[in-house]
């Protein structure tokens, strides 16, 4: 099976989004919260963590947001994760993800999206040495 890491944003967490969207992934068959933290995000972390979007414009506003208040970090385990959580995250802009996915349900703005799910095997492997390194 697969690891992936997820973040409830600071979004999600003032808004006390945090156990609708948890119970959402949790009950999804045979998936298991593998670690959970309650957790502020320090530069350091955001940088490692949003690296590849440095430098472009919504960068710097992403990075403020991200560090605005705590958020939720887990890891969740299960059958096909990565792209699992994904799904119910829907895509990246809340007005064009579908009712139904954690974003179409709660979001409008793009910055403020709710949740973070790694898109991919090496994504998920980078960003759990990065959240949970003594988890790897
Ligand atoms: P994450 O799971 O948070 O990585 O989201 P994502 O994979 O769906 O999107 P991506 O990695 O491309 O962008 C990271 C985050 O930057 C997004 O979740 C948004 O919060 C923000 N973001 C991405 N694109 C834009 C944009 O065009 N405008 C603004 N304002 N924010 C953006
Ligand atoms: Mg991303």
């Amino acid at each position: 099976s697969q690891r992936t890491l997820v973040l409830l944003k600071p979004d999600a967490v003032r808004r006390g989004l945090v156990g609708e969207i948890i119970g959402r992934i949790e009950r999804k068959a045979g998936w298991t919260l593998a670690a959970l933290e309650l957790r502020e995000l320090d530069q350091e972390t955001l940088e490692l963590h949003y690296g590849e979007h440095k430098g472009k414009p919504f960068y710097e506003p992403l990075m403020g947001f991200m560090s605005s208040g705590p958020v939720v970090a887990l890891v969740v385990e299960g059958e096909r994760v990565i792209e699992g959580v994904r799904q119910l995250a829907g895509p990246t802009d809340p007005i064009a993800a579908a009712p139904g996915s954690i974003r179409g349900d709660f979001g409008t703005i793009v910055r403020e999206n709710l949740i973070h799910a790694s898109d991919s095997e090496e994504s998920a492997l980078r960003e759990l040495k990065i959240f949970f390194p003594g988890l790897v």
